[in-house]
């Protein structure tokens, strides 16, 4: 069946003008895009965003990275949407994702790793 999934390219994405080369990656992988835009999170939307991580140790800088440059949310649309996602990204940490996923290929570090896909579909997290 076909779902959703929400996508969000990181500000270190944007910063390091890959967004082209992200969205090109998703799209050649068979997803959808069904809305998509430029957005600046608060301090506030990205504390309340994550705050299934509150109290984890790298929640504060986790809140201050995803607020500190605009980010682009993307709504995606494929069958099994969510875990076809994830599967996509690659693991939390770029060097133990796999080869060919969108962190191995653009992401630094666990804290900066360019991208967030649900893990869920309650289209929350
Ligand atoms: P994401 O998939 O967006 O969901 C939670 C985020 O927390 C995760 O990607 C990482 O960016 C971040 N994160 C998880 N574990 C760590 C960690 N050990 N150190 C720093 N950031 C982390």
């Amino acid at each position: 069946m076909k779902n959703r999934t929400l996508a969000i390219i990181k500000p270190d994405g944007v910063r390091d003008q890959v967004v082209g080369a992200i969205i090109d990656k998703i799209q050649k992988n068979g997803f959808h895009i069904l809305a998509m835009k430029l957005s600046k999170l608060t301090k506030e939307s990205a504390g309340e965003f994550y705050a299934v991580h509150k109290g984890r140790p790298f929640y504060d800088e986790l809140v201050t990275f995803m607020s500190s440059g605009a980010c682009v949310p993307i709504v995606l649309e494929k069958e099994n949407a969510v875990a076809e996602f994830r599967n996509l990204i690659g693991a939390t940490d770029p060097a133990e994702a796999a080869e060919n996923t969108i962190r191995k290929l653009f992401a630094k570090s666990k804290g900066e790793n360019v991208i967030h896909g649900s893990d869920s579909d309650e289209m929350q997290k």
